[in-house]
């Protein structure tokens, strides 16, 4: 429910609605957007499993002068509408980052346009850098589904420290919970979290270990393994060690239980779309384990073509979530081709989680084309295969090549 300042008047000015984390740069532009736009503000905080409660962003925006503060869990929304397609397309960016922020933003814009139509708002506002992805995701993504809106960041704008922010906020009485000393930059939800700045940007050094804040360290996770059975029906995790559960509370178990064996842990430099590499990591225990298991399930149950032909556009998918294109053109179309490789995407896959690694150590599937009688060499198991096939198999699979030599050494 929104809530309403008391204290602030509803004037004739127009109204911008906020992506709002509490964080510091958001609660700076609360003041910020008021004073250089003469607009009234809605922060609207869209929870995808960041941590801050609702209580208490709510109330931190209205105090900071927000006329309307609101809160919407979309975490079920997020887990169903958009992390399940990427899990279906193995999501790695450049192979190897989840895209946990950047599936996010879709989600968040999505709800930004949502809030600025019902409150007639004109502009829609965020904390983004000119330097960064997320400007891009949220603007692109914001005029694709409204056209007519205007797009506010303050932080593109007004290029400052974030030591200068400490103190404008200090200056205008705006309540923040940053400290100075805090070096990174940090974004995180249930598909996992980033971290960039401080000493990762000498990308030589080792992370200190102050930036890993989700997951044990591998060196001290336990010294027996932890194994874990994900089950699988049509390319979507519903379970795990044999009991069904909903999407957000499988993310969450499976992030506890991989992150507590040190799984997740990502160091990349990484390609951003505005041309700037970038030294980030990331702890994405779940994503990293479901992604692994999940291409296990594939392997056996999908035909050879079908991998094949699907990695290509995987790549696609994952590069346009990357990219922003969430609202293009070519995302349902992909996301269909996607769906449809799934249907015979069942089974269980087991895991072992051990002190910073993922590995599939088993897999079973109703809709398995791993047929033993066609791949036993034991005495032990009935032969299906027709071996004197092969001899005609080999001799039609190497007549090209057996034509091109005979011609071309009778050339010679
Ligand atoms: N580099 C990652 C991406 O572009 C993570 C960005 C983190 N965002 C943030 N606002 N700190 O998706």
């Amino acid at each position: 429910m929104a809530n309403d300042s008391s204290t602030k008047a509803e004037g004739k000015r127009d109204k911008v609605v906020l992506a709002y984390s509490g964080g510091l740069d958001t609660s700076v532009d609360i003041h910020w957007l008021k004073e250089n736009y003469n607009v009234d503000v809605i922060a609207i905080s869209v929870n995808v499993g960041q941590p801050p409660n609702e209580d208490d962003i709510v109330a931190r925006a209205l105090r900071n002068g927000a006329i309307k503060s609101d809160f919407f869990d979309v975490r079920k929304e997020f887990v169903e509408e958009y992390v399940w397609p990427l899990v279906k397309a193995n999501g790695l960016y450049q192979d190897i980052y989840p895209l946990s922020t950047a599936i996010a933003r879709p989600l968040m814009a999505k709800t930004l346009v949502k809030i600025a139509k019902q409150e007639g708002a004109k502009y829609i506002a965020h904390g983004c850098t000119g330097k960064g992805n997320d400007q891009v995701r949220f603007d692109a993504g914001i005029v694709a589904q409204d056209p007519d809106l205007k797009i506010l960041a303050p932080q593109r704008e007004w290029v400052t420290s974030r030591d200068e922010e400490i103190d404008y906020a200090a200056e205008h009485g705006i309540e923040i919970k940053a400290k100075k000393s805090s070096p990174f930059s940090r974004d995180e939800n249930l598909w996992g979290a980033s971290c960039e700045c401080g000493a990762l940007e000498n990308a030589w050094e080792e992370p200190p270990a102050g930036v890993w804040a989700h997951t044990v360290d591998p060196e001290k996770a336990p010294n027996t393994p932890t194994y874990i059975e994900i089950e699988f029906e049509q390319g979507v995790p519903v379970g795990l060690d044999g009991k069904r559960m909903d999407g957000v509370e499988l993310i969450e178990k499976l992030n506890k239980v991989a992150g507590d064996n040190g799984v997740g842990r990502i160091d990349h430099v990484e390609d951003r779309l505005v041309g700037i590499k970038s030294r980030e990591t990331y702890e994405c225990p779940a994503a990293v384990t479901i992604i692994t298991a999940h291409k296990a399930i594939e392997a056996m149950t999908l035909q050879r073509e079908v991998l094949d032909f699907k990695r290509g556009i995987e790549q696609k998918f994952t590069r346009m979530v990357y990219d922003g294109q969430w609202f293009g053109g070519l995302r349902e179309p992909i996301n269909a081709f996607i769906d449809a490789t799934q249907k015979y995407v069942n089974g269980t896959v087991r895991v072992k989680l051990f002190k910073g690694s993922v590995t599939v150590v088993g897999r079973k599937s109703p809709t398995s084309l791993y047929d033993t009688g066609l791949a036993t060499y034991s005495k032990d198991t009935v032969d299906t295969f027709d071996h004197k096939a092969a001899m005609g198999f080999i001799y039609v699979w190497g007549l090209p090549d057996q034509t091109a030599a005979r011609a071309h050494k009778e050339k010679q």
